[in-house]
């Protein structure tokens, strides 16, 4: 028996309707925001991610899946969605389609990381990616769909927490006053945040170990080291989206994993799913494109995992809607009448009526047992006396209801119940 790699998952017939739940208002709240579909693959030259995502990055540095193809070229499945939608916008020319290129994805994403819960090798994002705007409506718009998504799914055990990390320039000047800060504690310190300290002090404020945490918790916060653009941007952010209703936190401690961000950065958090809070991350890239190789083109977007989505609306009994069951269920007796339900079958599957009969040969019994278990609304049985009259004894499951419906109107019949639900 070969088993399933570690960190990744099956997804089962009875579970796929959450996800398709999921993926279908991620397509809805895109459609609302005028975000169209892009697709990327699986894999791309190793180069955009270290490139794009950050040599010094965890993500980069410790978790890609990078091979070498037949071809002797370092490829990497990607890790994450970004930097090829960035990628794609300039290899494609989008920078001279209108603006604003407001595009969204749902893909598989991999990092090599110590599986647990809400944390996997492979899992899957519904991210949102706009290009070429620079104003903070932009970010409110980004932040709002990640919000209605949230709403829409039912989602309410989460919170919004902004903050703004400044453009080079603030940001230079702050990761000095860091590392005036960290410099007579780094002995204490972890390794990594040893060489955070070197080539990113920023990203010691992420440092999960619990010593770090405590000496970062009485760092300098980089809200007071905006320069006037940067700050201006921020107040802008937050009055619009104390405009819009949508409630927020500032966390100056939100410093992003990947070092694309400039400005604005956000997190979706739950304190119900354990370690892993983060069910939705994003922020502002407007130095991404430029670095990699295109014009200077602001750019903001998020992506939220939909394995820690899933989890999360487990934890906190979320509910989702039932999962779509046969309409009708058709037994047959013996030969002829098992043919003719067969037909019967097939012709309301073209009327688009979901309709099942036995591909098992069972007894009639046990054919009616199994449509019971299939969940089918409707049942009825075909034998020499239907096939005569020409119509059928239509049982309605959940109430035991029966009534005589002609066999050739029964796709009219059934699809005219189903609306009535
Ligand atoms: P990220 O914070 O690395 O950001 O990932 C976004 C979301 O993906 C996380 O909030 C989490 O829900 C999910 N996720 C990340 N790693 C794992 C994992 N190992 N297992 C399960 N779920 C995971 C990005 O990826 C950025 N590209 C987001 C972005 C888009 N920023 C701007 N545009």
């Amino acid at each position: 028996m070969i088993n399933i790699p570690k960190g990744t998952k099956d997804v089962l017939p009875w579970q796929s309707y959450k996800w398709q739940y999921i993926e279908g208002t991620a397509r809805d709240v895109a459609r609302l925001y005028g975000m169209r579909e892009i697709r990327t693959p699986v894999f791309e030259h190793t180069e955009l991610f270290s490139r794009g995502v950050g040599e010094n990055t965890d993500v980069v540095g410790k978790e890609m899946y990078t091979f070498e193809d037949k071809g002797g070229r370092s490829m990497t499945l990607k890790p994450e969605g970004t930097a090829g939608a960035a990628r794609l916008f300039i290899e494609n020319g989008l920078s001279s389609t209108p603006m604003p290129v407001k595009t969204y994805y749902i893909t598989p994403a991999f990092r090599y990381e110590r599986p647990q819960s809400g944390r996997l090798r492979e899992f899957h994002q519904f991210g949102i990616e706009m290009f070429g705007a620079s104003a903070a409506e932009a970010d409110a718009e980004i932040i709002s769909a990640a919000s209605l998504f949230l709403e829409r799914l039912g989602i309410k055990d989460v919170r919004l927490e902004i903050n703004s990390i400044g453009c080079k320039s603030c940001r230079a000047e702050y990761n000095r006053a860091l590392k005036e800060y960290f410099k007579p504690r780094l002995g204490e310190m972890c390794p990594t945040c040893r060489v955070r300290y070197e080539t990113n002090p920023l990203r010691m404020l992420d440092c999960k170990e619990e010593e770090c945490k405590k000496i970062s918790a009485g760092a300098p916060e980089i809200t007071d080291y905006l320069c006037p653009e940067c700050r201006g941007h921020f107040e802008r952010l937050k009055s619009l989206l104390d405009g819009q209703g949508v409630k927020y936190t500032v966390n100056p401690r939100i410093v992003r994993g990947l070092d694309y961000y400039s400005r604005t950065v956000f997190e979706f958090v739950s304190d119900a799913i354990g370690a892993q809070g983060t069910v939705c991350g994003g922020g502002r890239y407007d130095g991404l494109v430029s670095q990699l190789g295109g014009a200077e083109t602001p750019a903001i977007g998020f992506a939220a995992g939909i394995e820690r989505l899933m989890l999360l609306m487990d934890n906190t009994q979320t509910p989702y809607p039932e999962e779509e069951k046969p309409l009708i269920y058709l037994a047959g007796m013996d030969g002829p009448t098992r043919e003719a339900a067969f037909g019967i079958v097939s012709a309301l599957r073209r009327e688009g009526v979901s309709a099942e009969c036995d591909l098992m040969e069972r007894s009639i019994k046990a054919q009616l047992k199994y449509a019971d278990k299939s969940g089918a609304a409707f049942s009825a049985v075909i034998g020499g006396d239907e096939l005569l009259s020409g119509e059928v004894n239509l049982k309605n499951m959940s109430d035991g209801a029966v009534r005589t419906v002609k066999i050739n109107e029964l796709g009219a019949y059934l699809k005219k119940e189903k609306k009535s639900w």
